[in-house]
């Protein structure tokens, strides 16, 4: 079930994002891609209180205090991993966010020039998540 709403999700960011190659994920700003891809678990200001993180049966994390439980320096290289899923976060057995490297490799047509803009979007993020900080 919850594999299943997590499926639906990523259809419908995709589907509303209309055709495919039409328009890359990497010309949108870091916010847009996360109030499109994260906030749904991740809670509009990433507080980790999102509609479909209510559903899932382990805590989605609160995404506004990474500088702080990192003892005050975001590690790029290693939340970069975490989203694009080399990195895996396990906290009851599975991971259970989408491997967003993947998802986005394949939506932006599974090529080299894919790979690029997959970075593109992941650092965008990124610096995203750094403005969220409190
Ligand atoms: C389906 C719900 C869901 C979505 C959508 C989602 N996440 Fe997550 N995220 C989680 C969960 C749950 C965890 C905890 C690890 C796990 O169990 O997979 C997590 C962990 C994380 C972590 C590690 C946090 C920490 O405290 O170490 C980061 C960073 C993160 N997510 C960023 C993102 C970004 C960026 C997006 C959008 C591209 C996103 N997440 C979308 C559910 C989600």
């Amino acid at each position: 079930m919850r594999r299943l709403v997590v499926t639906f999700l990523l259809f419908l960011n995709f589907a509303l994002a209309g055709p495919a190659a039409a328009q890359s994920f990497a010309d949108y700003s870091g916010r847009d891609l996360y109030m499109r891809f994260c906030a749904s678990c991740h809670g509009v200001t990433g507080a980790g209180d999102g509609p479909v993180g209510q559903g899932l049966a382990v805590m989605v994390p609160d995404l506004t205090t990474l500088r702080r439980r990192s003892g005050g320096q975001m590690n790029t290289a290693q939340l970069r991993e975490i989203i694009d899923g080399r990195a895996v976060v396990i906290s009851h057995g599975t991971r259970t966010m989408p491997v967003w490297g993947y998802e986005f490799w394949v939506e932006e047509g599974a090529d080299m020039e894919a790979e690029a803009a997959v970075r593109t979007i992941v650092d965008q993020l990124i610096a995203y998540l750094r403005s969220l900080q409190t």
